[in-house]
């Protein structure tokens, strides 16, 4: 079925994750066999409407994509039009300057009628900047750290979970070689989604969330208490953002000419240290970095991005305009275009996942868990074996 001839453009904002591929190989093939359709990508976010980078996306150009991680358009994450960095004043402060103009006259340029923005929370605000200029948006909401408010869901998380989970899974042998305490550290902001699910499906003896601050002596007394009852090893799993009681999230970078200055991480590294230098366990910590964000996303990811770009195209096809596709009690559906700007959707305090993990023995560094009550001899035979 064909409705009357469109030219609609696609571009990938912030940071890359696994599936935006099928979700760009769904908008255009449904735009192009579903209505006849033209479709252009924009590459790199909206630097792309900002450098008039626009290319032509034909079935052949998209055909091959949907098990390739990254995105074939290219991504920014610094590209605000609104407030683009050009540079540093002699302070070494960062300059900004509104590019807005050059956007709309790519977007004359090339006569397109719809963007569908594939982004999270920063991309969404770029492209609401442009409403009140009449230009017409469907997003498709997208991060590996599942912390957009308005959606159940985002693709991408799925497989960044399974990437850790397969991390950890390797890191549990050699700890228990080793007899060590393993910290891993896992991405997700100030969201400790990632974290939670990866820990729960590798059975980590204890999870660190931005959510829940720890307390330093009850994860020591936890490892401790392992060693005493024959487990002599612990995996710990502990998001970016995840902070001692009464202390402050580590912070790797602050970057001023980005919209999300505040770069994350290293709070692996000093767990480690301060569990070591407490215990005299020997303790070793691994940041996995953006080696979650990287590979070809899982079957489920690959399916919600289908699902997404051709619901997009459709809401297109509705004659709707500036929608965020969601995932709203398991159904793809669609809700305002900001619906999930500027909050985060933190880990609920009594998120069920958290009552299982504590249920199976897993310590939250907030409150003693329980404990493994395994006879020693038993314990020997199965590290024996
Ligand atoms: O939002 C996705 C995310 O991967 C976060 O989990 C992480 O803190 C951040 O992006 C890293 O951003 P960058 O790629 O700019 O280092």
């Amino acid at each position: 079925m064909t409705s009357p001839r469109k030219r609609i453009g696609v571009l990938t904002g912030g940071g890359d994750c696994p599936g935006l591929n099928a979700v760009i190989r769904a908008v255009a093939k449904s735009a192009i066999f579903d209505h006849g359709w033209e479709v252009l990508g924009i590459e790199d976010g909206f630097l792309g409407l900002i450098e008039d980078r626009i290319r032509p996306l034909a079935p052949c150009d998209v055909s091959g994509i949907l098990t390739l991680g990254g995105t074939i358009l290219g991504a920014s994450n610094k590209a605000d039009p609104a407030r683009f960095p050009v540079g540093y004043n002699a302070d070494g402060e960062p300059v900004f300057e509104d590019r807005t103009r050059q956007c709309l006259d790519t977007l004359d340029r090339h006569g397109l009628d719809t963007i569908v923005v594939i982004g999270g929370d920063g991309t969404m605000t770029c492209a609401n900047h442009f409403v009140p200029h009449g230009v017409n948006f469907i997003g498709v909401p997208k991060t590996i750290d599942n912390d957009l408010v308005g959606t159940d869901i985002t693709f991408g998380f799925s497989t960044a979970v399974q990437t850790a989970t397969e991390a950890i899974d390797r890191l549990h042998t050699t700890a228990m070689s080793h007899h060590r305490v393993m910290i891993v550290e896992v991405m997700g902001r100030n969201a400790g989604w990632i974290a939670l699910h990866a820990g729960v499906a590798s059975g980590c003896d204890v999870i660190a969330i931005p959510e829940i601050d720890y307390d330093l002596a009850i994860i020591n007394d936890f490892v401790k208490e392992r060693a005493r009852f024959g487990r002599r090893f612990s995996l710990i799993c502990i998001s970016e953002g995840a902070k001692p009681r009464g202390g402050q999230q580590t912070v790797n970078k602050i970057d001023p000419t980005s919209p999300d200055p505040i770069r994350l991480g290293g709070i692996g590294e000093q767990l480690a240290a301060d569990i070591e230098r407490c215990t005299d366990i020997s303790t070793r910590a691994v940041t996995l970095g953006h080696i979650i964000r990287g590979g070809s996303p899982i079957a489920a990811d690959r399916v919600m991005g289908t699902q997404f770009g051709h619901t997009a195209i459709e809401l297109i096809a509705q004659g709707q305009t500036n929608r965020l596709v969601v995932v709203r009690d398991g159904a793809v559906t669609h809700a305002p275009l900001m619906a999930s700007a500027g909050r985060q959707r933190l880990v609920p305090l009594d998120d069920p996942t958290i009552a299982a993990a504590r249920a199976v023995g897993t310590c939250f560094g907030d409150i003693p868990a329980h404990m493994p009550s395994r006879p020693q001899a038993d314990c020997d035979k199965l590290h024996a074996s």
